[in-house]
């Protein structure tokens, strides 16, 4: 029980622990009892739901997607497993595996109308804005049966959202290259097979290495799920509203966009290009980050929540080495990168203010590595964050004590005032 004194009356509040101990109290009768709400611009302080999808300690560097580490998952399972995981609560076993492996490649092909969706967009779109649009047109086909509420609809839909993110996402970068949309195919894994719709020729297959394949695996292993991170707030957000899959799953696509969240993937290796260009060493870049010059931060650095290393970082680290190791390649831009990850964490500033890489700062590097361009990269985030996005969903959905997100504010605006005609203003 925790104690409150409000305007000399005292309060209690039930105490919450989760089920890795974590503790929060639970304040929702606070404003019916004391007219009074809380205050936490950001929501650094807020817990907006109990979930029982993923669990993060932020100071000792701990990721889990229902209780299995981040590190063990990355090295024995595969996207599709682990999204299987993320959405359904536990691995699937054989005869669910294949069930839902059927259901994703029935659903891969995309309607030939949506050739004429794409033909509207300009050649030099974002593929963000092309990605969110277009997975909210994916609910407009047959809305008959993946439009409504109905629960018996969800694998469907879910594995309609899974395996059409993909073929969405690839066929955004071949209409912006000019090049004709390939069809997927039905022979490949999940990861191979968005590679072949990206690279094949109608004259030439493209055919990945196996590590290639596994360090896309491994990245989109490490982005299924994240808590309530922005995006997954956002879908969260819209969901309880009661909007369709779809619709919500697009605006996750929406807040996922922005350079402090998915879009930092991009900018940590526009950042890397910049310094290399430059030709500014890595020391100097620093000083210049410290002394907080407008617009520069050190990108792939910094969490909200973890104070730590971030897991996935790690991993992403290792995967990229593994993969040019592979193909008897060097990365002048992961040279960098090692170095101003050095320098951080040798420095003050980064110390004081517990800021480490973060996912985005190597898994940029493994995409460019793989040959995906640069404005896809926020994509490629998009298409490993779905499973954690329809899990969110599901588990709003699914709670039938279920309210609508709706935040209150401390109003900071003028009060009343009489309105006056135009002429006499
Ligand atoms: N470079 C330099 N200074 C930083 C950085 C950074 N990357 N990140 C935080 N700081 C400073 C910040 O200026 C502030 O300093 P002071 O105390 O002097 O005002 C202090 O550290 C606390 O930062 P904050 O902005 O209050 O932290 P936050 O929790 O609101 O923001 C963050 C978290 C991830 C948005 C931020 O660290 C950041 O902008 N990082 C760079 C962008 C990035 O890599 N984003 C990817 C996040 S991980 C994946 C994802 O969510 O998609």
């Amino acid at each position: 029980m925790a104690r409150m004194e409000v305007d000399g009356k005292f309060l209690d509040f039930p105490e919450i622990t989760g089920s890795e101990n974590e503790k929060a109290i639970d304040i929702s009768k606070l404003r019916s009892e004391s007219g009074y709400i809380t205050l936490d611009d950001s929501f650094g302080n807020t817990g907006s739901c109990r979930s029982a999808i993923t669990y993060i300690d932020g100071a000792n560097g701990v990721l889990r997607y229902r209780g299995y580490s981040i590190e063990e998952l990355a090295e024995k399972s595969s996207f599709i497993e682990t999204a299987y995981l993320v959405i359904y609560g536990h691995l699937p076993n054989r005869e669910e595996y294949d069930r839902f492996s059927d259901l994703l490649t029935a659903h891969e092909m995309l309607d030939e109308d949506y050739r004429k969706h794409y033909e509207g967009f300009p050649r030099k779109a974002h593929p963000m804005a092309i990605l969110s649009a277009m997975i909210n047109t994916l609910g407009c086909y047959d809305p008959e049966h993946f439009l409504d509420e109905d629960v018996s609809h969800f694998d469907i839909n879910a594995a309609r959202l899974i395996s059409q993110v993909r073929t969405v996402a690839a066929a955004a970068y071949r209409m912006s290259v000019g090049q004709p949309m390939m069809y997927p195919s039905p022979d490949r894994l999940y990861a191979n097979n968005f590679l072949h719709m990206m690279f094949s020729q109608p004259y030439k297959l493209f055919e990945a290495t196996p590590e290639v394949t596994q360090a896309l695996n491994k990245f989109w292993i490490l982005h299924a799920d994240h808590e309530q991170n922005c995006s997954t707030s956002t879908v969260r957000l819209v969901a309880s509203s009661g909007a369709n899959m779809y619709a919500s799953c697009a605006a996750g696509v929406c807040a996922l966009w922005g350079k402090l969240h998915g879009g930092a993937n991009q900018a940590v290796v526009e950042m890397l290009l910049k310094i290399q260009e430059s030709g500014i060493s890595v020391k100097d870049f620093v000083d210049k980050v410290k002394r907080k010059e407008p617009g520069l931060k050190l990108m792939g650095f910094g969490h909200r929540v973890y104070k730590n290393f971030d897991p996935r970082s790690k991993i992403l680290q290792k995967a990229l080495q593994k993969m040019l190791k592979a193909s008897g390649q060097t990365d002048p831009l992961l040279d960098i990168a090692q170095e101003l990850e050095e320098c951080a964490l040798r420095d003050e500033y980064f110390i004081e203010r517990k800021l480490y890489p973060n996912v985005d700062f190597y898994s940029g590097l493994i995409l460019r590595n793989i040959g995906i361009p640069l404005n896809m990269f926020t994509v490629m985030f998009a298409i490993g964050r779905m499973p954690g996005w329809i899990a969110h969903w599901k588990e709003i959905s699914e709670n039938p004590k279920q309210r609508i997100y709706r935040p209150r504010q401390i109003y900071t605006g003028e009060n009343l005032r009489s309105y006056i005609p135009l002429d006499e203003r």
